[in-house]
């Protein structure tokens, strides 16, 4: 074969490959190309490659250098094509669209019952004066049970003494703090009296899960310290506290109880719809608590409280289980509209 003709072979098939290459519009007219052209045993360049060998050896490197031309064309229009395609496939322009569809709401979440709950706590506890505090959820022994007059050998300390962390060995113990109560004596510690906050966070127990129990739960912990506090100070705040929160006339009781840092100490009980169900403990700050803190109790005294989150939102709501709040489920959340 001559110069001649090896060239305008050459020109013919980069011309044909420049066609195909720009009329490529998906993967497999792509692929289709890329054989036809490129393929390793029967493409055209391949065909190209083999007429090489019957050009006269005189003009074989001027051959030689037209096919290699031809062959990084096609190399470029392969690369080219494929880039156009991965951009078109990205673009959301590629995106079929149906302009004729009908527009669709968009769908709104709501925060959770418990979420809707404590803040609606804090709502009712600020317009009483109270500031609401937060404290960490990872205590050290002092403020989850020593400052509360809670000492290592205490009987009130088995039910909640449990998830402890892994800490370096000689290091103070640390846990997840199984009460609301750390942050009286983290405020306590912080600042002097006269004091009025609120805290609602999260606590940990070992309790086993059922209808009433779960094994993490959120608390409301109340305190308040002035000069001359009283019990009935106490009442009338919780009475207070239920009339807003859960509407209406709410009765509160108080019964006799025994909590290591209230003195005297009480169950508190409420009444709404004709049944008193117990909500929280309360009482009386103990002496020793203000004075672990530095306080003087002769100056000094206050109440404090801590009721059950999950409990008032379920008297609140109606919900049966308490653990119907952790499940997750739409069709018990989106109920709470
Ligand atoms: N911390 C107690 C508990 O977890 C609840 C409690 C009782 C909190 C009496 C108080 C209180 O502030 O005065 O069971």
């Amino acid at each position: 074969m001559d110069l001649e003709s090896f060239v305008l072979e050459v020109s013919r098939l980069r011309e044909e490959a420049e066609n195909a290459f720009r009329d490529v519009r998906d993967a497999a007219s792509l692929e289709e190309a890329r054989v036809t052209f490129a393929g390793a045993k029967s493409g055209k360049l391949k065909s190209i490659q083999k007429l090489l060998g019957g050009v006269s050896p005189s003009d074989r490197p001027e051959a030689g250098r037209a096919f290699n031309e031809v062959k990084q064309a096609i190399t470029a229009l392969l690369e080219d094509a494929h880039d156009r395609l991965a951009e078109a496939t990205a673009s959301p322009a590629a995106a079929p669209l149906d302009v004729t569809l009908p527009g669709r709401p968009v769908r709104l979440g709501r925060l959770h019952p418990i979420t809707r709950t404590i803040r609606e706590v804090q709502g009712i506890m600020a317009r009483l004066g109270f500031e609401c505090v937060d404290g960490p959820e990872v205590e050290d022994q002092w403020h989850n049970f020593e400052a509360l007059a809670i000492p290592p050998e205490h009987p009130a300390r088995d039910p909640l003494d449990n998830f402890y962390l892994n800490v370096a060995q000689g290091q103070d113990p640390l846990l997840l703090r199984s009460q609301t109560s750390t942050v009286q004596i983290r405020v306590m510690e912080a600042r002097k009296p006269p004091l009025r906050i609120v805290s609602l966070g999260r606590v940990y127990r070992p309790d086993t899960a059922d209808a009433t129990h779960y094994p993490m739960f959120h608390q409301v912990e109340g305190l308040l310290v002035e000069k001359g506090t009283t019990m009935a100070h106490l009442k009338s705040v919780l009475r207070l506290f239920a009339s807003s929160f859960l509407g209406g006339d709410v009765h509160v009781r108080f019964r006799p109880s025994f909590f290591p840092f209230t003195e005297p100490s009480v169950e508190v009980d409420m009444e709404w719809g004709g049944r008193w169900v117990e909500m929280g403990g309360a009482g009386m700050v103990d002496p020793a608590v203000l004075a672990a803190v530095g306080y003087d109790p002769d100056q000094v005294s206050g109440f404090a409280f801590g009721l059950g989150v999950e409990r008032i939102a379920a008297r609140r709501y109606g919900v049966a289980d308490i653990r119907d709040f952790y499940r997750n489920d739409v069709r018990f959340l989106e109920q709470f509209g």
